[in-house]
């Protein structure tokens, strides 16, 4: 996005004052400004951490239909004494083409097949759940079936029996009712006899689902709790899928469970697809939430894309997936939604194309889907992506909004908070479409999300200009976390939501409808010193590194590399491929976010020299500092960008300069830190000295402010980024007809670093408190680390 030299013509923005003057918040309730956007605050739900399978779709089954792999994974079959039964993967005889895998059982005396879901199956006592299976036999077996539902402890929780098998393939199904409660039961299903027996797409579902939509009611509930006003799907990289082969087609996600396909999805499993396109507009319809759907534009992750001349299908796939949501039942695609059940049509209005693509590629492929798109729906409101590499986006056709993401520490969101401040209003409107404090943020913390509110009053406050806005990930089952934080935790039973839950939930039921201005006067937030490990690390790219050398101010040395038994002192963080070779330690994998440290997390003055050479791939390599935490990402980033400059990030990016790395070339490379200055050195040259701490100082105070025209109550949310609390003068010129009641809705905690669990889910959430006052005026203390509503009555 292109920040313009621009001046709202409605001062909304926050003045703000670094002197020693005490706090001061000012709200001119006498002049409401813009309208803030009813969509502003929704949710993006992405297949990510087995949010869907596993989690919000609840499937008891894990690989039903055995399609995961060539075995018959998260099965266990087991032959009876004496017996000599066995099972594969049969694809032979396929149940239909759509899922070419079953499985064959050779049976020779007992046996039992056992699958315990995603890490357990929640049964609840009094509950029914419903068994489905496809099955043919051949070579005199004929069952019959004997099917149980066991806890963990063996215990019978249900059973049933199936019967009456022959050689078609046919589908049977049983009503199981437990007889007492189990998270983590299990599903088994045995016989014996001689002969042949096929299963394909065993199923087990809860009969209680969210609105009878066929959800996991406590995560659909969590999603409801948060008041979404829209909900974009179904990713994120996910649509991009690693290659060609594993884009997402929405159109092999509905109909019948069997005739969907199942796709590996980036984030490390296979999919379903049981929680399919029109199951995402039910659940929108079933929120209140208004549908944003994201399409593949025919580029897969690492760019590698559909040749212009074939993105016939691409474009007939974004029109359909139009005639699929809005289309008259008369229409193909609009008969087909209704006859899954929803003969009304469900208003799709916003479409994404694409997902953090830029580039030329990215700019020829929008012109060919949106042309394609304006001329048959002119009303669609397309958003493009924008650039990882420098936040461009496409000019032509011109995007209606473009979509931005951000992945930073608590800090660089509270600088964040002035941003669109200054944005071109004669440009396309914006969707902050993925946004999370990622650094110094544990599994989560209370200080991560004060990071986030901080960011969201500069949303709330611009909303003329952010249209929509959502944090991301959704969701993780916590035992497959493949990235970290998200805001909603689950297992097989239980969900917690992170304090970051709280702040979405405080904002989007506390909207308001005009914008009131605001001006902070506020200290600057002390700055926590910087201190941590050293390391080196790449960016899909894949390097080596030696010499590796750490000194004291003293000329003591602190840490040397010895790589002549491997490499026991560097910790491997990410996916890459380490290995010693030629006295180098080498990295080969051509992955996102790859690093080795070293050193002690207690370092604050250190010189760091190491020599390092590009062995192939996009980018340079990073060399790490001040890391006290494994998410850290201070480092400095020769050739990052994709190769086209060299900076220093630290939270944000503090200093950057053109630059490149070349293949096979050893570099000199040196930093030499103290306390919060960094310089750095490239084969002797000096290329950054950088005040990191300075340029990472924040204020203390955030606010916003909003006028609710059902209540008429006056509304300013305020945040606290100091460790401290923070006594505040509040002062409500011009507002006529305040009561002196109202509430706050404080979310605080002892320490920043406190996170909520499934043992204390609620550890950090918000607090309600009375609040009275009189004339204008409200002086109260914030707590530190702090984010408060208050809801100011009118008469
Ligand atoms: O939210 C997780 C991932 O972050 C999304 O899939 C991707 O769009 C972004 O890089």
């Amino acid at each position: 996005m292109k920040l313009k030299n621009y001046l709202a013509a409605v001062v909304l923005a926050s003045a703000i004052s670094t002197n020693a003057q005490p706090a001061k918040i000012t709200v001119d309730a006498a002049h409401p400004g813009h309208a803030i956007s009813p969509t502003l605050w929704g949710i993006f739900f992405e297949d990510i951490n087995l949010s869907a399978d596993g989690g919000l779709y609840p499937e008891l089954v894990r690989n039903r239909s055995f399609e995961d792999s060539d075995k018959p994974e998260s099965w266990k079959f087991s032959s009876g004494a004496g017996g000599g039964s066995t099972a594969a993967i049969d694809s032979s005889r396929p149940l239909n083409t759509f899922n070419p895998h079953s499985l064959r059982v050779n049976v020779d005396g007992a046996f039992t097949l056992q699958n315990e879901g995603y890490w357990g199956m929640n049964i609840v006592k009094g509950d029914s759940y419903r068994l489905k299976l496809a099955a043919r036999v051949a070579d005199g077996f004929s069952g019959p079936l004997k099917v149980k539902i066991l806890s963990s402890a063996g215990a019978e929780l249900a059973s049933g029996e199936i019967s009456g098998l022959d050689g078609d393939w046919g589908y049977r199904t049983l009503e199981l009712t437990a007889s007492d409660s189990d998270p983590k039961a299990l599903l088994q299903i045995s016989a014996s006899g001689k002969g042949a027996l096929f299963l394909d797409m065993i199923s087990l579902m809860p009969e209680k689902t969210w609105k009878d939509h066929g959800l996991r009611t406590d995560l659909a509930g969590a999603l409801d709790n948060l008041h979404p006003a829209f909900m974009r799907f179904p990713g994120g990289n996910w649509i991009e899928g690693d290659d060609l082969a594993h884009m997402y087609h929405w159109k092999t996600t509905i109909g019948d469970i069997d005739s969907r396909t199942p796709l590996w999805n980036t984030w490390g499993y296979n999919t379903t697809q049981g929680l399919g396109f029109y199951e995402y507009l039910q659940l929108c319809e079933d929120l209140g939430a208004e549908p944003l759907f994201g399409i593949s534009c025919g580029i897969a992750l690492g760019d590698k894309d559909v040749p212009l001349s074939q993105m016939g299908q691409w474009i007939q796939d974004a029109l359909d997936a139009i005639e699929y949501a809005n289309g008259p039942t008369n229409s193909v695609w609009g008969g087909l939604r209704a006859q899954a059940g929803h003969s009304a049509p469900f208003n799709l209005k916003f479409m994404e194309i694409g997902n953090e693509n830029g580039g030329p590629h990215y700019a020829e492929r929008w012109a060919l889907l949106v042309n394609a798109i304006r001329a048959k729906y002119p009303d669609m409101k397309l958003i493009a992506t924008s650039s990882l590499q420098d936040g461009s986006h496409p000019i032509e056709p011109r995007p209606d909004i473009v979509d931005e993401h951000y992945y930073e520490t608590p800090e660089s969101f509270m600088r964040r908070a002035d941003q669109y401040d200054s944005y071109d209003r004669s440009g396309p409107k914006i969707f902050i479409g993925e946004y999370a404090v990622t650094q110094k943020a544990g599994l989560g913390n209370l200080r991560a999300a004060i990071g986030e509110a901080a960011f969201m009053t500069g949303m709330e406050r611009n909303s003329d200009i952010v249209e929509l806005a959502s944090y991301a990930p959704l969701f993780v089952n916590m035992n497959h976390r493949a990235w970290n934080p998200d805001l909603i935790n689950f297992d097989s039973s239980r969900w917690y939501g992170l304090p970051g839950y709280y702040v979405q939930q405080m904002f989007s039921a506390n909207r308001g409808d005009e914008v009131l201005p605001v001006q902070v006067n506020a200290p600057m937030a002390e700055v926590e010193k910087s201190h941590g490990q050293i390391g080196v690390g790449t960016w899909n790219t894949a390097a080596e590194f030696k010499d590796m050398k750490v000194t004291a101010p003293d000329g003591t040395v602190l840490f040397q590399s010895d790589l002549s038994n491997g490499s026991p002192d560097w910790q491997k963080l990410g996916d890459g491929a380490w290995l010693v070779k030629d006295g180098a330690l080498q990295q080969n994998a051509e992955k996102e976010f790859v690093r080795a440290l070293a050193g002690r997390r207690d370092w604050t003055n250190y010189t760091f020299t190491l020599k390092a050479r590009k062995i192939s791939g996009r980018e340079g390599f990073l060399v790490l500092f001040h890391i006290a935490g494994d998410e850290g990402r201070n480092w400095w980033n020769l050739g990052g960008w994709g190769n086209t400059a060299d900076g220093i990030e630290f939270g944000d990016t503090l200093d950057r300069k053109p630059g490149r790395i070349e293949t096979g070339r050893w570099y000199d490379l040196k930093l030499a830190v103290n306390g919060g200055n960094v310089k750095c050195y490239l084969d002797g040259e000096l290329i950054h000295d950088v005040d990191c701490e300075k340029s990472a100082s924040v204020r203390s105070l955030y606010a916003c402010a909003s006028h609710d025209d059902a209540t008429g109550d006056v509304i300013v949310k305020v945040v606290n980024a100091s460790a401290d609390p923070l006594e505040t003068k509040l002062d409500l010129s011009g507002a006529q007809n305040l009561t002196g009641q109202g509430t706050a809705i404080v979310l605080a905690s002892a320490s920043g670093a406190d996170e909520n669990s499934l043992d204390e889910p609620t550890k950090v959430s918000p607090k309600t408190e009375p609040v009275s006052f009189s004339g204008n005026s409200l002086t109260r203390a914030y707590p530190g680390n702090s984010f408060t509503v208050l809801r100011l009555h009118a008469k």
